[in-house]
């Protein structure tokens, strides 16, 4: 799947570009159907918000669900990802977030390559996120909100809040965050379940909590140019990823083939 010029130019502009309803009922079914076990799992990749129930996001499931290892191998995700990247691509981070129905917790301001930069020693921002919506997202759900073209401006300084949330994150300050929002504006896509949102790594964003009775399960690929790999090997290998291989794509039916 290649990306025309509109779309390439309009993720050039804001840095976030979204495919709607990319993925079939069927495909998505696949993966839908594995995610409950998945979140049931007590190891360490699933992370719980801070009640220690909640499952909040499940790291590297590409290594213990099937669905999710040909999900991580898909051309209809990273063909486009190569295509903005200008080359190969290895995976640095796979992650499916649950943000639960009534529980699911916020995810406060940030940038994924500031982390990427200091804990994981990510030379460049040559890499960036591609993301599966597994459910439909909604105004209600605790959708991701974008400040539109804010990777334009570099990395920004960042706090490391251990305490908001039970994941610590390198996250913006509030004064930062009203200065790029007066200037560029908000953003926060919806969409169906089986729509793409990709993001660039320097773009600023967020989701609140989700209140309401319908959890937003969305599974993320961060993926990087093979030469821009991370030199700092201080997270979990199942955080940040130390395979470099270039990532060769299954067919586009992996998800509905049988075998
Ligand atoms: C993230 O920014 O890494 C996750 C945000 C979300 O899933 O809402
Ligand atoms: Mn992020």
């Amino acid at each position: 799947m290649r990306l025309n010029d509109i779309q390439l130019a309009q993720f050039e502009r804001d840095g976030w570009l979204l495919l709607e309803n990319l993925f079939s009922a069927e495909e998505i079914a696949a993966l839908m159907d594995d995610v409950p076990r998945i979140f049931a799992l007590r190891r360490e990749e699933v992370v719980r918000e801070k009640d220690g129930e909640t499952p909040r996001t499940a790291f590297a499931a590409q290594n213990y669900s099937e669905p999710f290892r040909r999900l991580g191998l898909h051309p209809r995700l990273i063909e486009p990802v190569r295509q903005i990247l200008d080359g190969p691509v290895y995976l640095h981070q796979f992650k499916i977030n649950a943000k639960a129905a009534f529980d699911g917790d916020v995810w406060q301001w940030h940038q994924d390559y500031g982390t990427w930069q200091r804990d994981d020693g990510m030379p460049d921002s040559r890499a960036l996120n591609i993301a599966l919506f597994l459910e439909d997202v909604t105004t209600f759900n605790g959708p991701l909100m974008f400040i539109p073209a804010s990777h334009k401006d570099g990395v920004h300084g960042a706090g490391h809040d251990k305490a908001t949330t039970s994941y610590p994150l390198w996250t913006l300050d509030q004064k930062t965050v009203s200065a790029l929002a007066e200037e560029k504006g908000m953003v926060a896509p919806l969409g169906q379940a089986g729509s793409v949102l990709m993001f660039h790594g320097n773009l600023v964003h967020g989701s609140p909590g989700n209140m309401s009775p319908f959890s937003r399960t969305i599974v993320y690929i961060s993926a990087c140019h093979v030469d821009n790999h991370i030199r700092k090997f201080q997270r979990p290998e199942w955080i940040a990823h130390r395979d470099f291989t270039p990532i060769e794509c299954l067919p586009d039916d992996c998800l509905v083939a049988t075998k």
